[in-house]
C-alpha cells in the first residue's frame, strides 16, 4: 500500500487519468496492431490499461513501455474477452451451462486462464452472468441461461476458476463479472434495447449471479450498456455505488463497457463528454474503457465542480490497488514468461473433448435412434455445418483460430471406425442457394442413416446478433424437407444436430425427425465429441438451461413462472392461456435425454419439519432400465405454497448426479440448508416463513413428471 501511496502523491491529474482509461490495442487475431497514439500514451503515463492485445512479445514491448519509460513506471492492465477458452475453446457458456457441473464450470475457466497468461494477459471480461429468458436476444450464448440460482453457481465456479487461489500468480487473471446488471432483458430481445423490470425481479432473478460472484471474491465488475428504467447502468449511483459496492461490499475495480460512457450522451442523461465522465465517475466506474471521456472529460468536469479529485483518487486507488494484487507491481512480465508446454494443451483438448460431449442435450430419440448402430455402416452428413471447424468457435472466439477446430465431418471420420461417411452440404447456413440440394437427396438414396448439420452461424448469436425469428435461416428448410421425404421414402432414420447459440425455434424440425441434437457451440473438438456421441463412447448428459419455446409469441417462456388466479384450463375460456398454441415450452428447462432409461421412485425428505438453520435431507432411488450405461441428473425443485407474496410454480434449488450400469439401482442425494428457502418477502427484505412447502425432485422442470414430497418450515 506504501508504494501506491506514494506513487499517488506523486502522480499529475494526467497521471491519474491514464490510470483510468483502457483503450484497445487494435490486436486482431492475426496479429497485434497498435493505435497509432497508444504507445506514446503509454511513455507518458496517460494510458495505463489495454484490451484486446495478445501474445507475451506485444504484450511485454507494452509493458516494457510503460515500466521503463513512463516516468512513474506504472504496468499496464491488460485484458480479453475470455468467454469460453482463448486459444483452446471449450463450449459457448450456454453450452457448458448445460453440464451441470461446477467443477467443469471451474476447470475451463482455470484452463482458460492458465492460456490467456501465458499470451500475457491479467484479465479476462468474464463471466458474463446475464440471466436471459429471452432467446431472441444474441447474448444468451454468453450466459449462464434461464436460471438465477443456475447463475450463482456458475458465477461462483467461474470467478474461482479466473482467479485461481492466488491472484498474482503467473496463471490468474482478474474476472470481470458483467454486465451488471439485468442485460438480459432488453425490450424485445433488442441489443441495446432499455430495460424496464420490477424492483422484484431484478432482485429475484438478475442481482444474484453477482451476488455470487462478488462473494466469491471477484476484482471486477462490468456494468452493462443498457438503461433500466430510466438510468443508463454505467450512471447508475444507487446499483453501482449503494447495493454493489455498499450493500455487496465489493471493493473491486469497476470496468466500464466498450464506449458506454460516451453513449451516456445517447442516452440523453448528460449534455457534453465532461457531464457523461462526471456521471460515471459518481457511479463510482473506476475504468473508462474506450470513450476516453475521463481523460477527456474529468479535467473540464473538475473546473465546473462537477467531481472532486478526491473522487478521481479513489477510482486510481482501486486500480492501482487491483494492479498490486495481480503482481503486476512485483514482476509485470510474469505472465508470458513461460511458454506452456506441449502436454499441457494436449491434455486441454481432451479437456474440452469431454467438456463439449458433455455439453451436448439430446433433445428427442425416438425409437432410440442413437447411438448409431454396427450396421450402419454408410452416414450421410449433410447440411452447412457439416464442415464448419470455424464456426464451431461460436461467438466470441478470442484467440481460438478456425484451423484449431475439429468440425463433424473430420471428427465422425477419424472416431467412427469402420463407418464411410458421405458427405454433402446442401445448402450454406445463409442466402437463398438451392443448387446444392439435388446432390444432397441424391445422396441420401445410399445411405444407412442421415445427419443433417444445422444452425445458425457463430456470429449470429452473441453481441449485437438478436434475432426477431430464430429460427433456421437462409434455405436450410427446404433442405431438411428434402433430405428427410428422401431418406424416409427408404426408411433411413433422420438425425438432425442444431448448433446455436441460443434455443431455435425448431419444432417443424422436431416434428420431422427421430433424433435432435443441440450441439451449442461446443468448441475446438466439436467434431470429436459429437462423434464421441453418435458412436454412443458416451451417452448424453446434457439438460438444457433454457426452455425452447415452440413460437417466437411464447416469449418469454421459462419454467419458473409465477401463478395466475385463472391457470389454463382447457374446458374454460377464462383461463390463462393461448388460442393458437400451448402454454408449455416444446423443452423445458432441464430436459435432455441420455442412452440410459432412468426411472425415480421413493422420494423421502427429512425431516418432515425445519427450522431456518437446518438442513433438509433429499433421496431418491434411481434405477437404470436402459441397455446403456449413463448418467442421470435428477433436479430438485421448491415451490412455497401459501406465502406473503406470490412464489414462482417452481424454483430450483439443487441437483444432483448418478451414474449407472444397465439394470443398476442407486440413491441421489440433495442436501437443501432451509435457509434457501428464505424469499424475498413484501417489502423486499428476505423472510422465512412458516408454512409448507412443496419439494419436487425429477429429470425436468416439468410438474407432470416430478415427484412429489412435503416439509413445513417453522420458526
Ligand atoms: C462487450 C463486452 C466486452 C467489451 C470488450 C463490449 O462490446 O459488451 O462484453 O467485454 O466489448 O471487448
Amino acid at each position: 500500500m506504501k508504494r501506491i501511496h506514494e506513487l499517488m502523491g506523486a502522480m499529475t491529474l494526467a497521471e491519474k487519468l491514464g490510470q483510468l482509461t483502457m483503450t484497445a490495442a487494435g490486436y486482431t487475431v492475426t496479429g497485434p496492431v497498435i493505435a497509432g497514439d497508444s504507445t506514446e500514451s503509454i511513455r507518458d503515463g496517460t494510458i495505463g490499461n489495454l484490451l484486446n492485445l495478445v501474445g507475451p512479445g506485444p504484450v511485454h514491448e507494452m509493458q516494457r513501455l510503460a515500466v521503463e519509460e513512463s516516468r512513474l513506471g506504472i504496468p499496464l492492465l491488460i485484458g480479453l474477452d475470455i468467454i469460453h477458452g482463448h486459444r483452446s475453446l471449450f463450449p459457448i457458456p450456454l453450452g457448458e451451462a448445460a453440464v451441470f457441473d461446477p467443477q467443469v464450470w471451474a476447470l475451463t475457466a482455470r484452463e482458460a486462464a492458465r492460456e490467456a497468461a501465458a499470451d500475457g494477459l491479467a484479465m479476462s471480461f468474464a463471466p458474463m452472468l446475464d440471466v436471459s429468458r429471452d432467446p431472441r436476444w444474441g447474448r444468451t450464448a454468453e450466459g449462464p441461461g434461464e436460471d438465477p440460482w443456475l447463475g450463482t453457481l456458475i458465477a461462483r465456479a467461474k470467478v474461482q476458476g479466473f482467479q485461481g487461489e492466488d491472484l498474482s500468480a503467473a496463471d490468474a487473471l482478474a474476472a470481470v463479472a458483467k454486465h451488471f446488471c439485468a442485460y438480459g432483458p432488453v425490450e424485445g430481445g433488442r441489443e441495446y434495447a432499455a430495460v424496464d423490470i420490477s424492483e422484484r425481479t431484478l432482485r429475484e432473478v438478475h442481482l444474484p449471479g453477482f451476488a455470487a460472484a462478488v462473494a466469491a471474491g471477484v476484482v471486477a465488475v462490468m456494468p452493462s450498456f443498457t438503461d433500466l428504467a430510466g438510468t443508463p447502468m454505467t450512471a447508475h449511483v444507487d446499483l453501482l455505488r449503494h447495493y454493489l459496492r455498499g450493500q455487496l461490499g465489493f471493493d473491486g475495480v469497476i470496468v466500464s463497457d466498450y464506449n458506454a460512457i460516451a453513449e451516456l450522451l445517447r442516452h440523453g442523461v448528460a449534455a457534453d463528454l465532461p457531464e457523461a465522465a462526471a456521471l460515471a465517475l459518481a457511479a463510482g466506474v473506476d475504468i473508462d474503457m474506450m470513450s476516453d471521456a475521463y481523460r477527456r472529460g474529468l479535467p473540464v468536469a473538475l473546473e465546473r465542480g462537477l467531481v472532486t479529485i478526491a473522487q478521481i483518487d479513489e477510482s486510481v486507488l482501486r486500480v492501482l490497488t487491483l494492479k498490486q494484487r495481480l503482481g503486476l507491481f512485483d514482476d509485470p512480465y510474469r505472465r508470458g514468461a513461460t511458454a506452456e508446454r506441449p502436454e499441457a494443451l494436449a491434455q486441454r483438448r481432451q479437456l474440452a473433448r469431454s467438456v463439449a460431449a458433455r455439453a451436448v442435450v439430446l433433445l428427442k430419440n425416438d425409437g432410440d435412434t442413437l447411438p448409431l448402430r454396427p450396421a450402419q455402416r454408410r452416414v450421410g452428413l449433410v447440411g452447412p455445418l457439416a464442415d464448419a471447424p470455424g464456426e464451431m468457435r461460436g461467438p466470441w472466439w478470442a484467440a481460438g483460430v478456425a484451423e484449431g477446430h475439429v468440425g463433424v465431418l473430420q471428427g465422425l471420420r477419424e472416431v467412427l471406425d469402420g463407418t464411410e461417411i458421405v458427405f454433402a452440404p446442401g445448402v450454406e447456413i445463409e442466402g437463398d442457394d438451392r443448387s446444392g440440394i439435388a446432390a444432397a437427396v441424391e445422396l441420401c438414396g445410399r445411405i444407412d442413416v442421415l445427419v443433417l448439420c444445422l444452425g445458425e452461424g457463430a456470429t449470429m448469436s452473441g453481441e449485437a446478433a438478436s434475432r426477431a425469428d430464430p429460427g433456421l435461416p437462409g434455405q436450410q428448410r427446404a433442405l431438411v424437407e428434402a433430405t428427410v421425404a428422401a431418406a424416409r421414402s427408404r426408411g433411413v432414420p433422420v438425425i438432425a444436430i442444431v448448433f446455436s447459440g441460443r434455443p431455435l425455434l425448431v419444432s417443424w424440425l422436431a416434428e420431422r425427425v427421430d433424433a435432435l441434437l443441440a450441439a451449442w457451440f461446443l468448441g475446438c473438438e466439436a467434431g470429436r465429441a459429437l462423434a464421441d456421441i453418435l458412436g454412443g463412447r458416451v451417452s448424453p448428459s446434457g439438460r438444457t438451461p433454457i426452455s425452447w419455446p415452440r413460437v417466437v409469441g411464447q416469449i418469454p417462456v421459462y419454467y419458473a413462472q409465477r401463478p395466475t388466479g385463472r391457470p389454463a384450463d382447457a374446458k374454460d375460456k377464462f383461463t390463462s392461456k393461448y388460442l393458437d398454441v400451448a402454454n408449455d415450452p416444446l423443452y423445458p428447462f432441464g430436459h435432455g435425454l441420455g442412452y440410459g432409461r432412468f426411472t425415480l421412485a421413493n422420494l423421502r425428505v427429512s425431516p418432515e419439519r425445519v427450522g431456518e438453520h437446518e438442513t433438509i435431507e433429499i433421496a431418491v432411488d434411481v434405477a437404470n432400465e436402459g441397455a446403456h450405461a449413463a448418467e442421470e441428473t435428477v433436479f430438485l425443485f421448491t415451490h412455497d405454497k401459501v406465502a406473503s407474496v406470490t412464489r414462482p410454480l417452481l424454483e430450483l434449488k439443487g441437483f444432483g448426479k448418478i451414474t449407472l450400469s444397465p439394470g443398476q439401482a442407486g440413491t441421489v442425494r440433495i442436501r437443501l440448508p432451509a435457509s434457501e428457502l428464505r424469499f424475498l418477502g413484501p417489502d423486499l427484505t428476505p423472510v422465512f416463513e412458516p408454512g409448507e412447502v412443496e419439494i419436487l425432485v425429477g429429470p425436468r422442470a416439468d410438474r407432470s413428471q416430478l415427484l412429489l414430497g412435503r416439509v413445513v418450515l417453522s420458526t
